[in-house]
């Protein structure tokens, strides 16, 4: 699958996630809280859903490149880390009150305590910015193999506690 197709993929159909990098994050989630508001609650599920299924791609693109078993492109795994910050910044606003409804694995938790689930997204979004970073003087997949499984390592840190076993 090329970049573009992951992109497209993981993107919300909503305009702050297509708006791309140019926009400052907090415009972006001011955007993108205005457009859920005007969404019911079966569409606002959908739109979390393709935004944590389109970085599942992404992470297993970049999988296939640490494991060798895809050339490396650092291009595009730059790419990628950008549509993983990028939808890791929209965790927070993509689980309004209300949302919690038959279909979502979410638990519980994700409402009882948004601040502590806000910071995961956060640190989640580090750890993109750092896999992003990585990539830049990158010339083999050993150089972004760390920051990549750090990545991985905060996906899973907000699974285990705010989300139900996959
Ligand atoms: C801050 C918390 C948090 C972080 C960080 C996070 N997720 Fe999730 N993820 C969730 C929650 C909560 C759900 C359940 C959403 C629902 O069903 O309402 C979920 C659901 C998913 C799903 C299932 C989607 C579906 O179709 O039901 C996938 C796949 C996924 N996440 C992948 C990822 C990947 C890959 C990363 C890291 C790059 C990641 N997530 C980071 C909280 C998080």
């Amino acid at each position: 699958m090329n970049v573009t197709r992951v992109a497209l993929a993981g993107a919300l159909g909503l305009s702050a996630a297509l708006a791309g990098a140019a926009t400052p994050a907090v415009a972006q989630q001011e955007i993108l809280e205005k457009e859920l508001r005007g969404l019911d609650v079966v569409a606002v599920l959908n739109a979390r859903e393709d935004t944590m299924k389109g970085m599942k791609r992404a992470m297993s693109e970049l999988a296939k490149m640490v494991e060798e078993e895809a050339p490396f492109d650092a291009v595009k795994a730059a790419q990628l880390a950008e549509l993983i910050e990028r939808n890791t910044r929209a965790i927070p606003v993509l689980f309004p009150e209300g949302t919690q409804i038959r279909g979502s694995t979410a638990l519980d938790a994700v409402w009882e305590e948004p601040e502590a689930f806000a910071a995961l997204a956060e640190e989640a979004t580090g750890k993109a910015v750092a896999l992003k970073a990585a990539t830049e003087p990158a010339s083999t997949a050993d150089d972004i193999a760390d920051a990549f499984k750090e990545v991985a390592l905060s996906c899973r840190a907000c699974h285990k506690d705010y989300k139900k076993p996959f």
